[in-house]
Formats: C-alpha cells, structure tokens, sequence
C-alpha cells in the first residue's frame, strides 16, 4: 500500500488448516481489493500497479496475518454487454466492500472468494449475488488504534 493509504486501519488475519484440522505450513494467501475510493490498481490509472495487492506466506503454524486498509464499496463497470444488462432490467450496479482472495497448499485444492463487512452497504444486494452469511466478516476495533482487526481461518480440501 501507499505510504499514505486512506481507510480504516484493517489487520486481517488467521490460520489455514486442512479438512482434519491439520495446520497447513507455508500455506500461500493472496489477496487483492479496492482502496478507500473504491480503485483497484491496474485499473485505476492514479494508482501504483500493485497497490493493495500481495501475496503473504503462512506461518509453520498455518498462521498468515496481513496489515491493509478497508476497502469502500465500488461500482462495477456500467459499460459493454454487462452494463446494458444493468440497465435494461433497472438494477443498480454496486458491488459491497470486499476482499478477493486466493489460498493454496501442496496437495489441497486453491480457494478462490471474496469476503465482505458486516453491516456494509449492498451486502443485501450485492449485483453479482456473491454474498453467503458464512463470508461476511465482522472486524472489531484494535484498542489505542484507529483501525480495526478480525480473523478468519480457512480450511482446504485435499487434492
Ligand atoms: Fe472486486
């Protein structure tokens, strides 16, 4: 992130495990959202091309932890075939906060989601539909700090 990033302070953290609870080691969490505005680099020309992108290793423990900035809602793209869909059927085209991530292990099947806030703005009525109960996230205030931390641990199949 930029040296001065806008947004909420948000560490991000937890532990990958496998389906019997085993810590998954060296577990790789890549993760990529919007900033404060709601701009993602490499489509934002204003932004530097890996702004809020990274790729993070776990721990022996399967524990990873990442330091970031909320994410703002954001509009999809209103143009081409998808915006004139939105259009035609009169929906909005806003999408809640949310972090996109991919997590993988040696041996165990990528997952690829999204998570969102609690309490956001169109967490009920996301246009893509892709909000479930079980990837909403509910952060709460890091005490002497002006940011926020929540934890959230995932769990891989194996391949
Ligand atoms: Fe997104």
């Amino acid at each position: 992130m930029r040296s001065n990033e806008a947004g909420v302070p948000l560490l991000f953290q937890g532990q990958v495990r496998a389906g019997d609870g085993a810590a998954l080691a060296g577990a790789i969490v890549e993760i990529w959202h919007a900033d404060d505005e709601g701009f993602y680099s490499q489509f934002a020309p204003s932004l530097p091309e890996w702004n809020l992108r990274g790729t993070v290793v776990a721990d022996d423990q399967g524990n990873y932890s990442i330091r970031t900035a909320q994410p703002a809602p954001y509009q999809a793209p209103a143009d081409g075939s998808c915006g004139r869909l939105i259009r035609a059927a009169g929906w909005h085209a806003r999408r809640p906060a949310h972090l996109h991530l991919k997590v993988s292990a040696d041996g165990h099947h990528l997952v690829t989601t999204q998570l969102y806030f609690k309490g956001g703005s169109h967490v009920a009525d996301d246009i893509a539909s892709a909000v479930k109960p079980e990837l909403i996230l509910d952060p709460t205030p890091v005490s002497d700090s002006t940011g926020r931390e929540v934890t959230y641990d995932f769990v891989l199949d194996k391949a």
